[in-house]
């Protein structure tokens, strides 16, 4: 292939050119039209010569890659954008493949692309504790505003709160976490420290939650197991509790914690709250905030720190009405995806909300329904990485009577806990009541009784969250070479980067009245150090949607070429067009290909 000059009227036209051979004869064809400039066609004829390799190595893949259908199936290269409608447009981009990661690889491309690294590194860090850095807080808030705005959207009842991490001593009194929030260390003979469930675990790989100290000793020296450090045996299982006490003040001045978990905070307010808000139940407290436990051994990067972000939602009602739901039609013939603790042999099973109605009461799976909905419909997860496990008598929580956690199915650990559906009865108001000598007793006007409400709580994990969402969009597109993550359009830290061609004055005036032009929409960056390939690649690693590109076209046309993430195709839209294009696809899940002519189209 070879750049061509044609002067027509006195002026330079510039065409990539290809000789190809028809029958005995050699023909030159045209490829691609460059421009008028000489240097612009010679680093747009760069840019078309890799797409087309890229374009001919995608096809020998498609010959002779066979990828097994599962793992097809669950790496599919899909554009999920949430229509208007509610539903996905879906397109299969065959060059994407998933990419496997492990929890150490996800750590260094966190840190490589400052998503989340270790806090104060520059004095060696503290184990269990992370910083987000600008995309993570990106990420990070795009996943949270989501979560708001599906769960608050639950019920007009529902209202965020946001409130103090320190707490009174007592509070932890009244929700038993003082005396029962405890962690078991396995104690080695040199003195080295681990947890004795994951001990355990790690050994005979299976859980083991809700054993006694003396129950977990006992398993660790039937099985024979070692310090995983050193070697040398256990010589003692012992009880610690995972709060963090403060001294505040000086003196003899009153105990406080570091709240354990989110959701103390609105069982504190519950009183008020319901007296301010509408008076009526259910009423829901959401509440996205620290947590901070002295965890025994963290690990896992964000898996297991000591101090992470819960985004709770605790909903209030009235117990002699766990068996009603007013919008339970809505999800009666709903598929869940469970695993139930009295038929766990089976593994998950595919049971609609109305068939577990008589194992578990309607408030509750009706609330199941909609947390898979959120993964399945909002987040758009693939339906073979999530499931519920119901926790047994042993393993639930002390404060839960049903416990069913929600599981992600990572690379690197396998199903992991990234949330649970908590029915925490009225434990939690009933000790605060008890402790505080507080009336936290409720009239409902509606059947003139008064009771203590019941609390079902919808926990979520944000880290762990962040890090499902990160480790199912790593992808690798081989023929471009490099990694995409296939973040979410509503996800995605950086919706767009604009990008001048080359260094010219008159390109980078348009690229940055367009970019400031739709800094007021989303987040955007201006990008024109390097080549357009390199500028590219460093996007696609972090998930930007659309790279806008502002060449000689530009100047004269009035048009700018806008590149798509997952499939490298691109399109040239009138500037004057942009904004609205931009915005019907990114908000609207519109094709953006429509808006414009489409410069390459790869085969899907
Ligand atoms: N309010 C209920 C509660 O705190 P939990 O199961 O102890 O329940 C809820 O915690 C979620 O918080 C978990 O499902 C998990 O996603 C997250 N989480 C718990 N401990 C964590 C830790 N050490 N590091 C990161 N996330 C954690």
């Amino acid at each position: 292939m070879y750049i061509a000059k044609q002067k027509v009227k006195g002026k330079d036209y510039y065409y990539l050119r290809k000789s190809v051979r028809e029958g005995k004869k050699v023909m030159s064809k045209n490829v691609a039209y460059l421009g008028k400039d000489k240097k612009e066609a010679e680093l747009k004829s760069k840019e078309i010569i890799k797409e087309m390799k890229n374009e001919e190595q995608k096809s020998d893949l498609e010959k002779g890659v066979k990828i097994s259908n599962e793992k097809r199936k669950a790496n599919s290269g899909r554009i999920c954008i949430n229509s208007s409608s509610g539903k996905s447009q879906i397109k299969e981009i065959s060059s994407l493949e998933k990419k496997e990661i492990s929890i150490d690889e996800m750590a260094v491309f966190c840190k490589r692309k400052g998503f989340v690294y270790p806090s104060g590194e520059i004095y060696g860090g503290l184990a269990g504790f992370f910083d987000y850095g600008h995309l993570g807080v990106l990420l990070k808030r795009n996943f949270e505003n989501l979560w708001r705005n599906f769960f608050l959207g639950l019920d007009e009842n529902f209202a965020e709160i946001e409130s103090s991490e320190i707490m009174p001593e007592k509070v932890f009194i009244a929700s038993g976490h003082l005396k029962n929030f405890n962690d078991f260390a396995a104690k080695c003979k040199k003195g080295h420290i681990e947890r004795a469930d994951h001990l355990l675990e790690k050994n005979l790989k299976q859980r083991f939650e809700g054993l006694t100290s003396e129950q977990l000793f006992e398993k660790i020296k039937e099985n024979k197991i070692l310090c995983s450090i050193c070697g040398s045996s256990i010589e003692t299982v012992e009880v610690t509790n995972m709060m963090f006490p403060l001294q505040l003040g000086f003196g003899n001045s009153a105990k406080a914690f570091l709240r354990p978990e989110t959701a103390q905070s609105p069982y504190v307010n519950f009183k008020i709250q319901s007296e301010v808000m509408r008076k009526k139940l259910p009423l829901g407290l959401a509440l996205i905030g620290k947590a901070y436990r002295n965890e025994l051994s963290p690990r896992n990067f964000l898996l297991r720190q000591r101090a992470f972000t819960q985004a709770e939602l605790q909903i209030f009602f009235n117990p002699s009405k766990i068996n009603e739901h007013e919008k339970f039609e809505e999800v009666k013939d709903y598929f869940l995806n469970v695993v139930l603790n009295d038929e766990r042999s089976k593994g998950i099973q595919k049971i609609k909300c109305k068939d577990l109605l008589e194992k578990i009461p309607k408030f509750y799976v009706y609330h199941l329904a909609k947390v898979q909905q959120f993964y399945f419909n909002v987040l758009e997860l693939s339906e073979n990485k999530f499931r519920f496990y119901q926790l047994n008598e042993h393993e639930k929580a002390f404060y839960n009577k049903y416990h069913f956690d929600m599981e992600a199915d990572l690379d690197a650990v396998g199903w992991t806990e990234i949330g649970g559906v908590h029915y925490r009865t009225d434990h939690d108001l009933k000790g605060h009541q008890e402790v505080s000598n507080e009336n936290l007793s409720f009239f409902d006007e509606e059947s003139k009784e008064k009771f203590i409400p019941h609390v079902l709580e919808l926990s979520f994990g944000v880290d762990r969250n962040f890090y499902s969402i990160l480790n199912f969009a790593y992808f690798y597109d081989k023929k471009r070479e490099n990694l995409v993550l296939k973040l979410h359009p509503k996800l995605a830290p950086v919706k767009i980067a604009v990008f001048p061609l080359v260094k010219r004055p008159d390109f980078e005036k348009i690229a940055q009245d367009i970019f400031h032009d739709l800094k007021k929409m989303y987040h955007v960056v201006y990008d024109k150090s390097g080549s357009i390939g390199r500028r590219y690649a460093r996007n696609d690693e972090v998930g930007t949607l659309f790279c806008i590109t502002i060449d000689e076209d530009s100047l004269k046309k009035k048009e700018v070429t806008v590149r798509i993430r997952d499939s490298a195709e691109q399109v040239r839209i009138k500037i004057k067009d942009l904004k609205e294009s931009l915005r019907k696809a990114i908000d609207e899940g519109e094709d953006i290909l429509k808006f414009g002519k489409i410069v390459n189209t790869r085969k899907k």
